[in-house]
């Protein structure tokens, strides 16, 4: 499906593209009796202690569940692998869930599968909600929590767009937000800029009035990615061997000097941001 927002989103880790569709459904549990409801077996991607991601994870059968009063059993539709997933996995990460039987992911979009007799939140099967603050677990095919975990979003977006609402974009907003008090007409510079924070802060800040310079670095295919992030709004892009230059600023051209600079990389790219600023 072509994509209708102009937020490009990281491609998502698709656990059940089958449902990934804009049909209703309601779906049987696996089974239930009179008293208690369960969730269906389900996989998971869990890890026992830290290491590498390709060493520590593995992907086991997780048994049935038991709803409870206040229980929402969804069916996982897809979850995004964050550079903050790895970290967790690694053990680098300041929060990180328990271990062992640790299940991997933070954010996705699921679809409400089956819901305790005592939820309130008027959530129905078939439903699509977001664990929204992001809570741990979400590389598995069914999970259940609590029902206050689970916070209903429209099912009419791309899929890859529901399951990632919560970390980066809202990331960047706050970036954009907190630190310096920008007014439209002021420029923000940052590095690591095709990363899905840095095109959500091209976004975000184009619909604010805000400008943009932009690093990336050299690569193969740097030229493509300069147009991409310049049709999503991108004032000016630079590789960084473009900026290796004596008078830096030189290249802002009518651009003001940037306000405010966002680092997502560190070293040589870390101290061009601090050239560039006003
Ligand atoms: N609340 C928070 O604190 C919070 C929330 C979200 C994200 N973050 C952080 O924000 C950063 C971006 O996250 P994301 O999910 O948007 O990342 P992402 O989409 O995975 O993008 C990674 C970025 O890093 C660049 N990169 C990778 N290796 C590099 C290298 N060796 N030298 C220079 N650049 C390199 C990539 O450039 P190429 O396109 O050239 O590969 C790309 O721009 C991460 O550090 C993440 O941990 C923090």
């Amino acid at each position: 499906e072509k994509p209708r927002h102009p937020v490009a989103m990281a491609s998502a880790l698709r656990l059940m593209p089958s449902t990934a569709t804009r049909l209703r459904f309601r779906p049987r549990l696996s089974f239930s009796t009179a008293a208690s409801l369960f969730s269906p077996p389900s996989k998971a991607v869990l890890y026992d202690q830290h290491g590498p991601p390709d060493q520590v994870l593995r992907v086991e059968d997780v048994p049935p569940v038991e709803l409870g009063e206040r229980g929402v059993c969804v069916k996982m539709l897809a979850a995004p692998i964050n550079p903050s997933d790895i970290n967790r996995v690694q053990g680098v990460y300041p929060v990180r869930p328990p271990l062992p039987a640790a299940v991997a992911g933070y954010e996705g979009v699921a679809q409400v599968h089956a819901v305790g007799p005592a939820v309130t939140r008027p959530l129905s099967p078939g439903d699509w909600v977001i664990p929204s603050p992001p809570s741990f677990g979400t590389w598995q095919t069914y999970i259940v929590k609590p029902e206050d975990v689970w916070h209903k979003v429209r099912d009419d977006v791309p899929v890859e767009y529901a399951a990632t609402v919560t970390v980066n974009p809202l990331t960047a907003l706050r970036m954009l937000q907190d630190f310096v008090k920008l007014k439209p007409g002021d420029a923000v510079v940052q590095n690591g800029s095709t990363s899905i924070v840095g095109q959500c802060v091209i976004q975000l800040a184009k619909v604010q009035g805000i400008r943009t310079i932009n690093i990336i670095r050299d690569r193969p295919g740097s030229e493509e990615a300069k147009e991409k992030l310049k049709q999503l709004g991108a004032d000016e892009v630079f590789t960084k061997s473009q900026l290796d230059v004596k008078n830096v600023k030189s290249l802002l051209g009518a651009l003001p000097e940037p306000a405010l600079g966002f680092n997502c990389v560190g070293g040589n790219a870390a101290s061009l941001i601090l050239k560039l600023l006003r």
